[in-house]
Formats: structure tokens, C-alpha cells, sequence
């Protein structure tokens, strides 16, 4: 009786919940099963592919990975939901002794599902083996007018209606008049990622028309009216002056573009009341004048970091790590937007192997979602430093 009163509330209370297609709604979670075994960062991918992230899920699978890493040693509130849900330390199920990372362990989980170590979480290297794994996208609502259907929003991409390209101002009137939309805003890398997804087989869409527009200089506002500051995907290296920008589809990156110029687009309607995207990390620095988050033991990206003292041009020789790490299997990229200094910066990957050697305004990505990097202020008076900012990639 109480199995079939929480069931009847469950039933009513997710009504309106739909999954986009290839998706099934189990409670209020959109899942697939991949049953194709694929390491963790490989599975990670595939699932970014269609704008989801790894699930946590009891099915009849032997083994399963779970969406999270953690980044220390039997630590489990440094174990990270790759949704942005949060940590583990609220609720886990690790087998005693877990997370393990160092040496033969890793930072990925799976669960088993059966035998002593049925329902525990285990970490492991995330090479180390190949499992079936069952991805997650956002439930959404349900409208059967609505083909492309993520996350409380109905998408539109021009290359499915009449006008396949068109200039800002008038990509933006199409939205309105013919779906009571705006062109699309981005709120999150998962949306992002979906975003990607919807061109992805188009040949000629590499550059995506966004619904943002450059108010005041170097301001951008979505024209949806929505919080622009929640995720700026701009490329830190584009020195363009143009007051819009698109989606460059083959690097998820922004890129500024003139706003008369013809491009594929994508309309976005709400389906109905929608949920505020969760906050990004908020970073701590001991001097409230200083932001160059020097030695930082962890930092989430998106993040900036600069030389200590960065722009003031005294002889300082303070040196300085920081170790940068991002959700789930995203990679790092981490661009020099600044340089200007006589040493370098060294990176290096989670293994400790030094991957690059910067001396002046580029990027580099890391391999993994860890990455260290350091620098030593030069002592000689005069130059400025660097500045870095390091995005999800
Ligand atoms: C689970 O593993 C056992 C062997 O350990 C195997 O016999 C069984 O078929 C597997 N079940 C599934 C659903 O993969
Ligand atoms: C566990 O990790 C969290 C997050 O990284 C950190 O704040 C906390 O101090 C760690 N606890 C211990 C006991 O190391
Ligand atoms: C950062 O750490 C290094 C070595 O651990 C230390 O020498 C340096 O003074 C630290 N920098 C700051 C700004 O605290
Ligand atoms: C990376 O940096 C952290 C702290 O900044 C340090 O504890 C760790 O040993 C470094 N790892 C490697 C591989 O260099």
C-alpha cells in the first residue's frame, strides 16, 4: 500500500517531465543505457556528444560508471558530480577505504552490482578498464509540438526552417514572430555541448549566430534577457572588436563577428517556468587585492590566474603553483590572454610531466581534467606578468 501511494505521488508529481528522444524518463532522471563498453573518459565524451553527462543508475549491468571524480585520497567530499550537482560527501556509497587515487587506484568511479561489493562505489584509474555506462541529460517538459527539446527549452535551428541563414537583426525577428523565442542564449557546457550537437551534421554551420549582442564595449547582454555573466564561453584569444558573436562549432569556443553578415542560427523558446543554472565555485584569495589565486591547491575552472602582483611592474620574486581541475572528463584550456615576462610558465599534466613551456600569448589544453602549472616571478622590475583563463574544454 505505501509502495503504490509513492508511486501514484511519483506519477503525479513528474507529469509534465519529457525526455528528448533516445532518452527514457526513469523517475525524474532522462537516461540511456550505453551498453557498449568504453573507458570512463571515452564514455565521458560520447555523453557529452549528445549534451549529457554519466549517470549513477541501479540496472542489469554488472558494472557501471558513475559521474564523478574525486581528486583526493579517501576524501569523499572532494568527490565531484559531474552535473555541477555538488560533492559526495552528502550522500555516497563507497566500499571502506574509498576513494583511493593514488598509485594503482584513480580518481573515476563505477559501482558494481553484484556480488560482496554490490551497490559500493570503488575508484579506479579511468584507463585502467572498459564498462557499459548509461548517460544523463536535464528532464525537461513535455510538448509534442516541440522537436528538439532540452532542458525546459524548444530549440529551432534555422537549417530545419525556410531561411537557413540570415543577419543578426533579422535572425532575431524570425525567432519572435514565428516562435515566440529569441535567438539562443548558452547558460551552461552542457547546453553548449547540445548546442554543438543540433549542427553537428550540417556541413556548412561551423559558425553558430548567438542571441548576444555587445551593448556597451566589451559587454555582452543575451538578448533574452538573461544573465549573461552564468557562463561566458568567449575564446580569451579572439582580439576581434565586433559586436556579435558566434558558436565556432568544431572548438565550442565564441568568437566575435560582424552582426550584418549571414549565418545559420538557432531559436529558443522557454517551454515554461525554467530553473536557475546552478552558480560556478567561488574562488577564496588570502589578499583581497590579489587575484592571481597564487597556489591555489584547487582550482575549479572556469577560473582566472595571474603572476603574483600581476600589472605592477616591481621586481618581485615570489613563485607561485596552482592546480587547476575541472568536472567530469572536460579537458582544460587554459589561454595566456596577457604575457610579459622574461621566464616562463611550465605546465604539467596530472602525472607530474611537464607539457608545455610558455613564453608568450597562447593556449594550451590539457590531455586530462587535472593540470598543474608554475611560475616564477623574474626579480627584474619592469614587466607585467601573465594573465590566464582556464575554461572547461
Ligand atoms: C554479470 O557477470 C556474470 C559473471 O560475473 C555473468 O555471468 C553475467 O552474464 C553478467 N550479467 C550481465 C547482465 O552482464
Ligand atoms: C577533503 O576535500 C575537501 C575538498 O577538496 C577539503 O575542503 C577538505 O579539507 C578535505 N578534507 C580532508 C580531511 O582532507
Ligand atoms: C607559494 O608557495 C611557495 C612554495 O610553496 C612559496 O615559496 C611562496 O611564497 C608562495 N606564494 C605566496 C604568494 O604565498
Ligand atoms: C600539483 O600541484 C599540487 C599542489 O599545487 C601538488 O600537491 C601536486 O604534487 C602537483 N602534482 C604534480 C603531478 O606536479
Amino acid at each position: 500500500m505505501k509502495l503504490f501511494l509513492l508511486f501514484t505521488f511519483l506519477t503525479t508529481a513528474y507529469a509534465d517531465i519529457a525526455c528528448p528522444s533516445g532518452f527514457t524518463l526513469v523517475l525524474d532522471k532522462c537516461l540511456k543505457v550505453i551498453p557498449n563498453p568504453l573507458t570512463h573518459t571515452k564514455a565521458e565524451v560520447d555523453c557529452t556528444y549528445l549534451g549529457g553527462t554519466l549517470a549513477a543508475v541501479y540496472s542489469a549491468i554488472n558494472k557501471t560508471w558513475l559521474g564523478l571524480f574525486c581528486f583526493s585520497e579517501q576524501n569523499s567530499s572532494s568527490c565531484y558530480h559531474d552535473d555541477n550537482s555538488g560533492t559526495a560527501s552528502v550522500y555516497n556509497n563507497f566500499a571502506p577505504g574509498y576513494p583511493l587515487i593514488n598509485g594503482i587506484y584513480g580518481g573515476c568511479v563505477y559501482m558494481s552490482t553484484e556480488g560482496s561489493l554490490a551497490g559500493k562505489w570503488v575508484s579506479m584509474n579511468c584507463k585502467a578498464e572498459t564498462l557499459p555506462f548509461v548517460c544523463e541529460v536535464p528532464s525537461t517538459i513535455y510538448d509534442p509540438t516541440c522537436t528538439h527539446n532540452y532542458d525546459g527549452y524548444c530549440y529551432y535551428p534555422s537549417t530545419e526552417l525556410k531561411t537557413t541563414q540570415a543577419k543578426f537583426s533579422n535572425a532575431q525577428s524570425i525567432c519572435q514572430q514565428e516562435f515566440n523565442g529569441n535567438l539562443a542564449s548558452i547558460h551552461s557546457k552542457r547546453e553548449n555541448d547540445y548546442f554543438v550537437s543540433l549542427f553537428r551534421k550540417i556541413r556548412y554551420a561551423d559558425n553558430i549566430l548567438l542571441g548576444a549582442q555587445e551593448l556597451l564595449p566589451d559587454t555582452f547582454s543575451w538578448n533574452d534577457g538573461s544573465n549573461y555573466a552564468d557562463f561566458d564561453n568567449r575564446n580569451p584569444l579572439d582580439t576581434g572588436s565586433k559586436g556579435c558573436l558566434v558558436l565556432v562549432s568544431s572548438t565550442g569556443l565564441w568568437e566575435r563577428v560582424d552582426c550584418s553578415f549571414e549565418r545559420v542560427f538557432l531559436c529558443k523558446r522557454p517551454l515554461s517556468e525554467t530553473t536557475t543554472p546552478t552558480p560556478i565555485a567561488e574562488l577564496v584569495t588570502s589578499n583581497p587585492s590579489d587575484f592571481s589565486n597564487c597556489n591555489t591547491t584547487f582550482l575549479m575552472a572556469p577560473g582566472v590566474i595571474t603572476s603574483y602582483g600581476y600589472l605592477s611592474l616591481s621586481a618581485d620574486t615570489t613563485y607561485c603553483t596552482w592546480r587547476i581541475v575541472t568536472l567530469g572528463a572536460y579537458r582544460i584550456r587554459l589561454s595566456f590572454v596577457d604575457f610579459n615576462s622574461p621566464n616562463p610558465v611550465y605546465v604539467y599534466d596530472e602525472y607530474g610531466k611537464r607539457t608545455d613551456r610558455i613564453s608568450s600569448g597562447t593556449c594550451v589544453i590539457s590531455p586530462t581534467n587535472i593540470m598543474n602549472v608554475t611560475f616564477q616571478n623574474s626579480g627584474i622590475a619592469g614587466y607585467r606578468g601573465f594573465r590566464a583563463v582556464a575554461q572547461p574544454y
